[in-house]
């Protein structure tokens, strides 16, 4: 081969590697977040800064959010960061910043939810806990407001970041910033495709050692796609109270 022609080719090839170098990076900014920096990550500020609370009392209605498995689990995996899909009033929320508290332990918890509701919100506008809870102005959902307060009259601003986005998006946000978590609380849509790709999204955040549980086994959508993503992936399906937890396979 003429020497420029080879010169050529290893100039390219060279020209080649590097640009794939450039690709593989994470993208401008990325790097792995201490579970502390998520406020400022996500925010840019104190979103509980100034936020007058005591004129919404504390009403921290829901679906299992006062399980003993969320105390049970938190002892156990003793997480620095928890991921909650799905968070409504934060009353599970509230539960394991609380069982994190009770261990003394720095425990972060981000709630990645719309504050829109979900399918079941809007099937009945005369259901008190789903629709009407909702507290629409304008058409709009106020109840992220609500979720807020409560955090602030159980004190537990320091430790509990919310994540207004959906799922899926979020699942983005935090692959691309490096984050991994300890526990991640699957109790978002019912839906089986939407249970399936939360599942799907929110296991690769999982931390060495990490456990990704949920809530509504008794929802035929819901154990439709933690069954069918169990068998997929190689997974134990465990019950902790009335929850499902996902192990790896004995
Ligand atoms: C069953 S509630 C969560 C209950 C809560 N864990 C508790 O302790 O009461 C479901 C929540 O998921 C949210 N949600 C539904 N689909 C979502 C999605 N795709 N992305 C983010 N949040 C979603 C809804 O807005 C609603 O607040």
């Amino acid at each position: 081969m003429e020497w420029w022609l080879k010169s050529l080719l290893m100039r390219w090839g060279f020209v080649l590697k590097r640009r794939r170098q450039v690709m593989m990076r994470k993208p401008a900014g990325d790097r792995s977040l201490d579970p502390g920096d998520l406020m400022e990550a996500i925010h840019g500020t104190d979103v509980y800064q100034g936020f007058d609370f005591a004129a919404l009392p504390c009403d921290l209605q829901g679906w299992g959010g006062d399980s003993p498995a969320f105390g049970e689990l938190i002892t156990a995996v003793r997480p620095a960061l928890v991921i909650e899909v799905g968070t409504w009033k934060g009353a599970s929320a509230v539960s394991m910043a609380d069982a994190a508290a009770r261990e003394g332990l720095s425990t972060t918890i981000v709630c990645v939810d719309t504050w829109l509701g979900a399918l079941e919100f809007r099937t009945d506008q005369a259901d008190a806990e789903r629709f009407r809870a909702l507290e629409c102005r304008h058409g709009y959902p106020q109840v992220y407001y609500r979720f807020l307060a409560n955090v602030c009259h159980r004190g537990h601003q320091q430790r509990i970041v919310p994540f207004p986005m959906d799922s899926a998006s979020a699942a983005l946000w935090f692959m691309s910033h490096g984050v991994k978590a300890g526990l991640i609380y699957i109790d978002a849509s019912h839906e089986e495709e939407a249970v399936y790709q939360d599942l799907v999204d929110y296991r690769q955040l999982l931390a060495p050692g990490g456990r990704i549980f949920g809530d509504d086994w008794d929802w035929a959508g819901v154990r439709a796609a933690v069954t069918t993503f169990a068998k997929a992936y190689g997974l134990t399906i465990t019950h902790c109270h009335d929850k499902w937890v996902l192990a790896a396979a004995a």
